[in-house]
Parts: C-alpha cells; sequence; structure tokens
C-alpha cells in the first residue's frame, strides 16, 4: 500500500489537532493495565506533536461498553500511565463531547494534551453518526490517524472525523503501513503463513486469502481441528468448531488449484481428564475422552523444515492452549526455532503478541503488529475504512 500522508506535513503551530489512538489495552481482572504497548507505540508522535506547538486532543475507545457510560471502561487509569511517560499532565475530559470538552479544548495552550473519555460511551461512535461526529470534528481543526488497531472500523472518529478534517497519518500508522506492506505487496519469497488459535470461523477468510499468494501455510492450534475432522480424523472429546464442513471442503478445492501447499499437524499433545500429563498421539487417532491441545514433535520439525527455506514469515495464533504451559512446547519451540532463521518475520494477533512475550520468543520477530483484527485484514489485503481516508503521501 502506499505511504499515507504524513503528520509530519500538516501545520500543527497553535492549532486544535484531534488525534485517533487505540489505547484499547489489555486489562487485568483488577482493572490495572496489563500490557501498554498501544501506548508506548504512541509516543513519538504524541512528543512531536508537543514539539510542534499543537493543541493536542486524543480520543479513544477501552473494551466495548456498548453506548453505556460504564466506568470499569474509563481511560483515568490509561491517561495516568500516559502522563506519565509523557512527564506532562493529561486532562481527562469526563465526556468526549459537549460543553465540557469543547471547554476544556478551547482552553488548550500550544504543546498540551487533553484526553477524552471513552468514545463508545456513546452509541453514536460505532454507529458512525452523524450528530456524534459533528460533536467531535468541532473539538479540532486537524486529524491525525494513530490508531492502527482500530482502522477497520468504521465509526465517528476513524472515518466520521477523517471526512470532515484535513487528515494525516501518525507515525505508528506510517510504520505498520509500511512494515505490513511487505507482507502484501511482492513479500519475498518463500513466503510463509503460520496461522493457530481457536476461532476458525474469523480467520478462514485470512487463512483463503493466503491460498496463491503464500507458499505454504501452516496449520495448527484449534485452527486446524475442523481440517483434521474433514480428512476423516477423530480427534476424541476435542470441541470443534461446528458448520464448517463445505468452507473447509471449498478450502482444500482451492488450495489445490492454487497449488499452495496447505501442512496439518500429523501428531498431536493431548490432554486425558485425570491425567496430569499430555501425551503424544497421532493426528488421526485422539482416543475417546481425551482433548488435543497442542502440536506434536513431528509436526513441530514440519513446521520448522518450511520455516527454514523461507524469506519472509507472517505468525497469528498460538500453536497450541499456551496459556498452560503443559501445551506451550509446540508454540515456544516452533517460535525459538524461527528465532535462529534469517529473514522478515512478522507476529500480529492480540493473543499471539502477548504469548510471544509470555513465551519469551518475541525475538523470532523483525515486526510485531499493534493491531489484532486490524492487522489481519490489512494482511488479507482487504481495504481498510480508517486507511482509505487519508491522502496518500505526495509522490518525491
Ligand atoms: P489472536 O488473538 O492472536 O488472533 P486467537 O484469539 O485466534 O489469536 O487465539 C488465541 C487462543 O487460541 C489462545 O488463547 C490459545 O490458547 C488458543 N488455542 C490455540 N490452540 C488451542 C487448542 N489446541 N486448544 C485450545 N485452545 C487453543
Ligand atoms: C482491537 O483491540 O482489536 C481494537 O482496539 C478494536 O477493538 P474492537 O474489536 O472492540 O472494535
Ligand atoms: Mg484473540
Amino acid at each position: 500500500m502506499a505511504a499515507k500522508r504524513s503528520v509530519t506535513t500538516a501545520s500543527l503551530k497553535g492549532r486544535r489537532v484531534l488525534v485517533r489512538v487505540d489505547f484499547n489495552v489489555p486489562l487485568n481482572p483488577s482493572g490495572t493495565i496489563a500490557d501498554d504497548r498501544r501506548i508506548v507505540e504512541a509516543l513519538p508522535t504524541l512528543r512531536y506533536l508537543e514539539t510542534a506547538g499543537a493543541r493536542t486532543i486524543l480520543m479513544s475507545h477501552l473494551g466495548r461498553p456498548d453506548g453505556k457510560r460504564d466506568m470499569r471502561f474509563s481511560l483515568r487509569p490509561i491517561v495516568h500511565r500516559l502522563s506519565g511517560y509523557l512527564g506532562l499532565p493529561v486532562p481527562l475530559a469526563d465526556d468526549a463531547v459537549g460543553i465540557h470538552a469543547i471547554e476544556a479544548s478551547a482552553r488548550l495552550k500550544n504543546g498540551e494534551f487533553l484526553m477524552l473519555e471513552n468514545l463508545r460511551f456513546h452509541a453514536g461512535e460505532e454507529a458512525n453518526d452523524p450528530a456524534f461526529v459533528a460533536q467531535l470534528a468541532q473539538l479540532g481543526e486537524v486529524f491525525v490517524e494513530e490508531a492502527f488497531g482500530t482502522v477497520h472500523r468504521a465509526h465517528a472518529s476513524t472515518v466520521g472525523v477523517a471526512k470532515r478534517l484535513p487528515a494525516y497519518a501518525g507515525f505508528l500508522v506510517q510504520h505498520e503501513v509500511e512494515e505490513l506492506s511487505r507482507l502484501v505487496d511482492a513479500p519475498e519469497r518463500p513466503y510463509v503463513a503460520l496461522m493457530g488459535g481457536a476461532k476458525v470461523a474469523d480467520k478462514l477468510p485470512l487463512l483463503k486469502s493466503f491460498l496463491g499468494r503464500a507458499d505454504a501455510l501452516l496449520i495448527g492450534g484449534a485452527l486446524a481441528f475442523p481440517f483434521l475432522t474433514a480428512n476423516g480424523a477423530h480427534l476424541g472429546a476435542t470441541p470443534v468448531e461446528p458448520g464448517l464442513e463445505s468452507e473447509v471442503a471449498e478450502f482444500s478445492r482451492i488450495a489445490s488449484e492454487k497449488g499452495t501447499k496447505v501442512e496439518l499437524p500429523e501428531d498431536l499433545i493431548i490432554e486425558v481428564p485425570g491425567e496430569k500429563l499430555g501425551a503424544c498421539v497421532p493426528a488421526n487417532a485422539v482416543p475417546e475422552g481425551a482433548i488435543a491441545r497442542d502440536i506434536g514433535p513431528r509436526t513441530r520439525d514440519r513446521f520448522f523444515t518450511h520455516l527454514q527455506g523461507s524469506k519472509t514469515v507472517f505468525w497469528n495464533g498460538p500453536l497450541g492452549l499456551a496459556e498452560d504451559l503443559r501445551f506451550a512446547a509446540g508454540t515456544r519451540e516452533v517460535l525459538a526455532g524461527l528465532s535462529t532463521l534469517p529473514g522478515f518475520h512478522v507476529c500480529a494477533g492480540g493473543d499471539s503478541a502477548r504469548v510471544a512475550q509470555e513465551l519469551d520468543v518475541v525475538q523470532a520477530f523483525q515486526y510485531v503488529s499493534t493491531g489484532g483484527g486490524a492487522a489481519l485484514e490489512f494482511v488479507q489485503g482487504v481495504e481498510l475504512p480508517g486507511l482509505a481516508l487519508i491522502p496518500d503521501a505526495a509522490r518525491p
């Protein structure tokens, strides 16, 4: 994808700049921040705005409060963390729109920041309601899109405001577009996609998109189960996502038509109720009552052989139930192997980035996206509404 018009080309001094960030960070059950990478990755743009003398108004969502004011989803803890990083007070307007937000944004001086409370406290955000868009847009004179994780959503703060104000891309968005484009526009071959995780129906379009584009597609995790079942495997008591038979059959037909090598597990680590340790069985014969939880060592080796020959690797989705250390070896060993290999390796997906960190294998990747669904859609080659509205950078 072409580079987007950069915030560095905007006139910013003394202007009210409305910045969409994605501070939808994972929270611990107690409400504290579990991982602040999305805040940290936005800092270069925010520091740039401060130095440029902009009057910055930040907007974000957190969680899915479904249009209702629910203080469990308040941005208060996020603002606290952000002002620590910036070394500046960042006041929080207690409502994203209305008289207080208007007054607080009008009071901003050059180089100062204001954050608006959770956009999704208003139903108008997700509905991209014109009245809500107008209320947001009047707070700023320039729009900066820095919420890469949310560019797949056509919401008021992503597309609505971008249509009403001159729109620019922040550094994180530019960086994500540049790195992820390397997977879409002429990736260096062989290009291998390594996919796992759980939500098969959600991931089928992405899997399909690799057919004919990637040289090999390695499928592990619970994602492999409907494919194994379609091949006649018995998976014992393993939960297999139902209702996908015809889509899986179509997938296999296209795969053989396009000649993309699709690898499924040949052995699996199972959990047997009442037994502590997992056992390894052939992937077509999980015993009655047992549950498949991870790929086995032969599968790991086979996946690694494909990775060894590759120049570009995309990884999304743990290859087993990696939160349980008994079933983390598949993911850990394959990614540890990947970390020894040259090439351009990208990780995307909320759970994937977390698991890579927990298993201490992030060093396998040259790039870890801050996007979950947005990164997956980008890699799939889908046009993302939040990016489509930012003009391309002028050609030199
Ligand atoms: P991402 O958020 O990175 O796109 P997903 O949400 O699709 O990834 O999947 C992550 C979840 O899939 C993890 O919590 C992981 O433990 C689970 N998972 C992967 N393989 C299995 C399996 N064999 N059995 C149960 N859960 C699995
Ligand atoms: C994400 O975490 O993927 C983004 O913040 C978008 O959140 P959503 O899936 O609730 O729209
Ligand atoms: Mg997930």
